[in-house]
């Protein structure tokens, strides 16, 4: 079975599950953890922040983000179909109390003049006050797709101005850093909050990071244990941690020639996939443009060997790759999903590949 479901769908290696058994460790809550300490350490540097906490989940790490940046009855702008709105089951009205403003967006990308027009600011009366913005950073519901760093350091600029707080859910912010070849630093440090997840293409079990000022990882800290979160020796999870930042960030590169190799050959092969979309490790397969319900479509693939997962667009299935697909997977795959859902080559296709010497 090739399993395309989502990159948090990776195994961990036999060289991480080494690295995690010869993990030095400690009381994590008290900070007596070397490897926890040694995670956090690295990855405030690695994002440009002075500080950096540990937690298990990046729901948690965006959660604890936005208690410590806003107070309850304070307003939230996020893009509609954002994770932190739509898939922690209402967290920050749980966690900080916030009340939360869905923003439209172009692939994931809403714009300064939407943030200037939604943005409540000054003594109002009885209307709340706005106080953050979060993006998202690969965006995961418009297909990982990736905001330019200009873009980030214009919403970064904008939030300034109004006196407002910008938390970088970047769960897939490595993703991201590689697909647009800069240091994922020179993205992170344009918020005042970023989330990072370690269970993701990085390949791990679990773990995330919430990183900020110095100041604010002391409320981050605290919170995380107000949550639940504060842990004992957390560096057996840690130790995958460090050994993903140390193996498997570039590799992602991998994962996006795979993905674009998928798409190439299956847009050819008459799949309904839009190529502008796909610029990191998720390929969309629009089966209802092909006549074909996401369900019978879902079926049809597992029969042959593939599988997929839904996404919150209608008739919009997605391919994802990860550390645990291979070349031939993906061979494979181009060979059994037009297969499976009947694709047929446009006419011009068909031209295009017989004029091809
Ligand atoms: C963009 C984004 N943020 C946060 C998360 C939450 O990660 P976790 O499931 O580890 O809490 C996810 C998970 O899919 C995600 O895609």
């Amino acid at each position: 079975m090739i399993d395309l479901r989502s990159d948090t769908a990776t195994i961990p290696t036999q060289a991480m599950r080494e690295a995690i058994a010869n993990a030095e460790v400690g009381d994590e809550q008290i900070r007596e953890d070397p490897t926890v300490n040694e995670l956090e350490r690295r990855a405030a540097d690695l994002l440009g922040h002075e500080d950096s906490v540990f937690v298990p989940t990046a729901t948690m790490a965006n959660e604890i983000a936005l208690r410590v940046l806003g107070e309850p009855g304070d307003e939230l702008i996020a893009e509609e179909l954002s994770h932190i709105l739509i898939a922690e089951l209402g967290g920050p009205a749980v966690h900080a109390g916030l009340m939360t403003r869905p923003l439209p967006s172009e692939a994931g990308r809403f714009t300064t003049d939407q943030v200037r027009a939604a943005a409540r600011k000054g003594d109002l009366g009885h209307v709340p006050t706005t106080r953050i913005v979060a993006i998202e950073n690969t965006h995961n519901g418009s297909g990982g797709r990736v905001w330019p760093l200009a873009e980030v350091a214009a919403m970064a600029e904008t939030c300034r101005e109004l006196d407002l707080s910008l938390h970088l859910d970047g769960a897939r912010l490595f993703n991201a850093a590689v697909a647009s070849g800069v240091e994922p630093a020179r993205i992170a440090r344009q918020a005042d909050t970023v989330t990072i997840c370690f269970s993701k293409g990085l390949g791990c079990p679990l773990g995330a990071i919430v990183a900020g000022s110095a100041e604010r990882m002391v409320r981050a800290r605290r919170f995380k244990h107000q949550f639940g979160g504060a842990m004992r020796q957390a560096g057996i999870v840690a130790a995958a941690c460090v050994y993903a930042l140390d193996h498997n960030v570039d590799r992602l590169a991998d994962d996006h020639t795979r993905a674009r190799r998928l798409a190439e050959a299956l847009h050819e092969a008459g799949v309904g996939v839009d190529l502008e979309r796909v610029e990191t490790n998720f390929v969309q397969l629009d089966v209802g443009s092909m006549g074909i319900s996401t369900a019978a479509a879902t079926e049809r693939l597992l029969a042959a060997g593939v599988r997929v997962s839904g996404t919150m667009l209608p008739g919009v299935l997605r391919a994802v790759t990860h550390l645990g697909i291979t070349d031939e997977d993906i061979d494979r795959a181009i060979e059994a999903i037009p297969r499976a859902l009947g694709a047929q080559r446009s006419p011009e296709m068909k031209n295009a590949a017989a004029t091809q010497t």
